[in-house]
């Protein structure tokens, strides 16, 4: 292969910190140089892709905006088609990975992979880290989608508490996704009031079980799941509420070992999801809790021997790093053990304890 290229489109909440991440372990992923194309001239962002062009990373624009780009002194070193054509891997981190499939990656041959996130239903395969990589095929899935924050909980609570080893155990799952207003880094659509979500999807509710069931399809298993959304007034993180029932009795010492047992689950005594956000900023990476779920045990009961009730926190912006850092290494090299070495150096940001 020749030079190892991550390109990542798109700076908010979700490709700033890749973008940083990768340039900060371009060695120990083995990569050779990290793009990003921003597509907004903004005097406001000017400190922020500074810093990540001052880190190692180099600016892709649009070719009509880089005259507006250098007034604003950026050193721009790729229009945005050169940079895809160029990349071996392309992470969308935009709301638009859909459009731009079809405007841009479909008639790219360059590179090996494309991910897109979590509101791109139908991107490519969805991915979640730990939860169906052996569903990803060498040679055939170019295209992935690492699926939303609260859908890596879902999916990670259900495969490590439901899964036995003839097959998964659950009757029916119900969620509650409590979803914070916004990001701390985004500015829009701060209502300051509870706001309960309609069930748009009639069998799954949300779109957080349907895409769920769309992951374990790639397993081939079918699963009886169903969400509902609240958006509150907190800018902390999400929290999940859950609740299986299960075809076997299940005592609570056996639930607490299955998660203690699963290294990408996090579990607290803490009941305050200011008091994990903040865990994530003094021992995170850049504050980001890398973890998958991070289940709050005094919360969890079982009813009637097969009834599981609990709360966790969905550490947003984390998890689905992990599974996009994951998903780009599979495309550089699928054998697991490549990708499970070059994610050595980040392994100290995936808490078992909050
Ligand atoms: N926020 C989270 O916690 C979270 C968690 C998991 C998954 N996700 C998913 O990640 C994706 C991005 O979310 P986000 O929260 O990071 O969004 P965001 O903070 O609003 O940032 C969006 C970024 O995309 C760029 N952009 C928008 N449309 C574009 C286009 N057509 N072409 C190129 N760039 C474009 C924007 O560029 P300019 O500002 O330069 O215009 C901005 O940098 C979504 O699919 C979301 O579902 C988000």
């Amino acid at each position: 292969m020749g030079k190892k290229i991550i390109h990542v489109i798109g700076t908010g909440t979700i490709g700033e910190p890749l973008i940083g991440l990768f340039v900060d372990f371009r060695e120990k992923f083995e990569i050779d140089e990290v793009t990003f194309h921003k597509r907004t001239p903004l005097k406001g962002d000017r400190a922020k892709i500074e810093h990540l062009i001052g880190r190692g990373a180099k600016l892709a624009v649009d070719e009509d905006k880089v005259k507006d780009f250098e007034s604003l002194g950026h050193k721009v070193s790729f229009t945005a088609d050169e940079a895809i054509e160029r990349a071996t891997v392309v992470i969308d981190c935009t709301p638009a990975g859909n459009k731009n499939k079809e405007e841009f990656y479909l008639k790219a041959d360059g590179p090996k992979g494309f991910i897109a996130q979590g509101s791109e239903f139908g991107f490519g395969k969805p991915y979640v880290r730990g939860v169906n990589d052996k569903a990803l095929v060498p040679g055939e899935d170019r295209f992935i989608q690492v699926v939303s924050c609260n859908t890596h909980n879902i999916v990670t609570l259900i495969k490590t508490i439901c899964e036995d080893d003839d097959g998964y155990i659950l009757d029916k799952g119900v969620f509650v996704c409590m979803r914070r207003s916004n990001d701390v880094t985004q500015t829009s659509k701060f209502v300051p009031a509870p706001m309960v979500g309609t069930h748009d999807d009639e069998t799954y509710g949300t779109h957080h079980a349907r895409d769920a069931q769309y992951l374990f399809e790639t397993l081939n298993i079918k699963l009886n799941l169903f969400s509902s959304a609240i958006k509150i007034n907190t800018q902390y993180m999400h929290s999940l509420w859950f609740n299986f029932l299960i075809s076997r009795s299940m005592s609570k010492e056996e639930l607490v070992d299955r998660l203690l047992a699963n290294p990408r689950v996090a579990v607290t005594e803490k009941r305050y999801a200011n008091l994990i956000f903040s865990f994530g900023r003094d021992h995170g990476y850049y504050g980001r809790i890398l973890s998958q779920t991070v289940v709050v045990l005094p919360t969890l009961a079982v009813r009637n021997g097969n009834e599981i009730y609990g709360f966790c926190f969905t550490p947003q912006d984390g998890n689905s790093l992990l599974s996009s850092i994951a998903a780009t290494l599979w495309f550089i090299d699928p054998d697991p053990e490549y990708v499970d070495k070059r994610l050595n150096p980040i392994r100290r940001w995936i808490y078992r304890e909050i």
